[in-house]
């Protein structure tokens, strides 16, 4: 099959973690298409995070909610996409047992009512493919051994991870019942530059700066998958252009750490960086009560990808790690800006809760 070629493409999301990584590599890669980023700006969402796309021909960001059905009608009449790379969403599990509702309308209804502005623009053409990025986490929790493969039930066990799930779900739907060209990625857990300081790498970062305590929920024992960032990137790229419609790949980064070992790797990393006595970082490490409904241990098995594309995780931990901090160190007006305001107030919230 020849790779699909795309003269516009609607990334939704942009200004958050990975879609401002998304989209940096399609405005830089390919200079004839348009890339048009369309985000809500919520507390994860910065256009600080693409300030050096500003002056871009091929850039373009529009303003506004994916739930908005006039909004996002505009946006398809206005720019004509014929792919979106759909990654807007509330993506933080905390924050999604504080509040699941929010999941709902963002993660559910939001995709629906993509799902349905795309069906309706691509009726009869021949063009078109809605690409939703979505989580290992719809697949449950895994026991010390095994892999999530593209065949795993679902089991989604958090109100995030069953929000994705849903959305997912619907995605299918629409292929099954309307042809809608769509295609599916279940990825691991991301980490890099620009990741909001609420999820485990960037928080351990940025307490470290402000020598404050290292939460580790319950015995630290839960076991992630890493990928670095732009890994997750290039295998998107690969898939917009050459997956199957209607499959799903599994994406990860054959990187598993319990969650106690990466905070002490990330700890000697950042003794080492800033010249600190080997231990001062890991002195700050407390063990706080666990997340409600922790699942225990992801893992991917990312083989479809690789024998189908060639794809692979370029990047272990101890590199990737080293990277991220090195991004962070040189970044600390980003951290600052990013935690100023409402990051205060979630975070006392959320970690007094936690009993830190
Ligand atoms: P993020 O929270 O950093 O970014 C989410 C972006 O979506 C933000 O820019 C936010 O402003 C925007 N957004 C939120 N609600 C919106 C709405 N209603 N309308 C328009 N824009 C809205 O998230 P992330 O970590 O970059 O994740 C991106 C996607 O990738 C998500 O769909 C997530 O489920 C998926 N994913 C993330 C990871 C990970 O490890 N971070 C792993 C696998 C899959
Ligand atoms: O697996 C993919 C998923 O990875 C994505 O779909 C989600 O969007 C993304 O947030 C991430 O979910 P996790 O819950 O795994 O990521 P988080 O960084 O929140 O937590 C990673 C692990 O670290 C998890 O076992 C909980 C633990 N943790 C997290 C925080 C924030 C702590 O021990 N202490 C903390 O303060």
């Amino acid at each position: 099959m020849s790779d699909r070629r795309f003269q516009t493409i609607l990334i939704t999301g942009g200004a958050g973690f990975i879609g401002s990584h998304v989209v940096r590599h399609f405005v830089k890669k390919y200079p004839s298409c348009q890339i048009v980023n369309l985000d809500k700006l919520t507390y994860s969402g910065n256009l600080e995070s693409l300030k050096d796309l500003e002056a871009e021909d091929n850039y373009h960001f529009v303003k506004g909610c994916i739930t908005d059905e006039p909004f996002i009608k505009k946006v398809f009449e206005d720019h004509r996409p014929e792919l979106v790379l759909h990654l807007a969403a509330e993506s933080h599990v905390d924050r999604s047992i504080l509040d699941p509702l929010e999941f709902v309308r963002t993660n559910v209804l939001g995709t629906v009512n993509l799902l349905n502005v795309a069906r309706d623009a691509w009726e009869n053409k021949s063009t078109g493919l809605f690409y939703l990025i979505s989580t290992d986490e719809v697949f449950g929790s895994l026991g010390p051994s095994g892999f999530f493969n593209e065949d795993t039930p679902y089991d989604p066990r958090s109100p995030y991870s069953a929000s994705k799930a849903s959305a997912d779900h619907f995605a299918r739907a629409y292929h099954h019942t309307y042809q809608l060209p769509i295609l599916i990625s279940n990825c691991s857990n991301n980490y890099g530059p620009y990741q909001f300081p609420e999820k485990l790498i960037p928080l351990m970062i940025n307490n470290v700066l402000d020598a404050k305590a290292l939460p580790v929920y319950g015995d630290g024992k839960n076991v992630r998958d890493w990928l670095y960032v732009q890994d997750h990137v290039e295998a998107i790229d690969l898939l917009a252009h050459r997956g199957e419609i209607a499959h799903t790949y599994n994406i990860g980064g054959w990187n598993e750490c319990t969650n106690i070992d990466l905070v002490e790797m990330l700890c000697d990393l950042m003794d080492e960086k800033l010249e600190k006595a080997r231990g001062t970082s890991r002195s700050l490490i407390s063990f706080v009560k666990d997340r409600p409904g922790h699942d225990r241990r992801y893992a991917i098995d990312s083989s479809k990808i690789h024998h189908a594309f060639g794809w692979k995780p370029t990047k272990d931990l101890q590199e990737g790690l080293s990277l991220t901090i090195d991004w962070y160190l040189s970044n600390r007006s980003w951290l600052k800006q990013v935690t100023s305001g409402a990051y205060q107030k979630y975070y006392s919230e959320m970690y007094k809760a936690q009993e830190l």
